[in-house]
């Protein structure tokens, strides 16, 4: 029986994860890799992947990048053989690329919606199917990043409340589709989390990050590392027999029926 406290869980895996280069997803990869597990690192810009890279591989880690945009299909599946090739089959998937600005709906252009739903949802739909036919069968897991978006109506966020919302519903019919093959899907939902672009974007003064703050029933952010130990646990052997959760990691800010203090 697996013990999450004591046992190396993920050894010699193989990780692929997107947008792995910064802020919740690259904390989840440094995790991974200080558990054994080989990290495939997936963004759009190359420099920050490859200063991410450098900084697993300086702590003893093993980890390669491939630069590719989530929205771009064919990109995602040489990233998908470059891994493979690299370190075989594929254990564990993290859909982990998010797009974000504030606005209320009459501020933002058709393209503007579109921009964040191709990134969140077709984003995360590109990765599960393009990485379906790598996954190793029985046993792997995909991980999707949501957030409480995804069933809290959030002003100024609509278009990532309807992406969230359907990565939550596509991960709940990957595990209904896949979980015959042995593939689990599960989803973290965080609230706001210390240090990351998000929460810059939605918060970027003290007042604000203060009022947010105020909104939650813990008093204060997550940090990544909260977030990273929630990954460990539901990508490893401990939680076999979980699947199709939406698991929320949010010191309880969606109870409180707060929006983040945005509006
Ligand atoms: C209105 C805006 C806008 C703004 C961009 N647009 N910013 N509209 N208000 N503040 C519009 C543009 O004018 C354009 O529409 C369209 O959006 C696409 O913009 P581009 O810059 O061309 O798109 P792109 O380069 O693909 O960038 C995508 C992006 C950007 C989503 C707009 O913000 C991005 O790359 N974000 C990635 C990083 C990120 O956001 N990380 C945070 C994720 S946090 P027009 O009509 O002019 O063409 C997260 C979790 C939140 O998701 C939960 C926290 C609790």
């Amino acid at each position: 029986m697996a013990n999450i406290f004591r046992d190396n869980l993920l050894t010699g895996k193989v990780a692929f994860l997107t947008g792995g280069g910064s802020g919740i997803t690259l904390r989840i990869a440094e995790r991974y890799a200080s558990h054994g597990t080989h990290v495939m690192l997936i963004g759009r810009r190359q420099e920050k992947l490859e200063a991410a890279v450098a900084g697993i591989r300086g702590a003893g880690g093993s980890a390669d990048s491939c630069a590719a945009d989530v929205r771009d299909y064919d990109a995602l599946q040489q990233a998908f053989k470059k891994t493979n090739e690299l370190w075989g089959q594929i254990d564990l998937i993290v859909c982990g690329a998010a797009g974000n600005f504030p606005a209320p709906v009459l501020g933002m252009s058709a393209n503007a919606f579109k921009s964040v739903i191709d990134i969140d949802l077709l984003g995360t739909f590109n990765t599960c199917r393009g990485g379906y036919e790598y996954l190793r069968k029985p046993g792997a897991s995909i991980l999707s990043i949501s957030a409480t978006h995804a069933f809290t109506p959030i002003p100024l966020q609509a278009h990532v409340c309807a992406g969230k919302a359907g990565v939550d519903m596509l991960s709940k019919v990957l595990a209904v589709e896949w979980g015959p093959s042995g593939v689990r899907v599960n989803v973290i939902t965080p609230g706001p989390v210390d240090d990351t672009e998000g929460m810059r974007r939605l918060a970027p003064t003290e007042e604000a990050r203060a009022n947010a703050s105020a909104k939650v029933p813990l008093r204060r952010f997550a940090s990544k590392d909260e977030i990273a130990d929630l990954a460990l646990f539901l990508s490893s052997d401990a939680a076999a027999y979980i699947t199709g959760s939406i698991v929320v990691c949010d010191g309880g800010q969606s109870l409180s029926g707060h929006s983040l203090g945005l509006a």
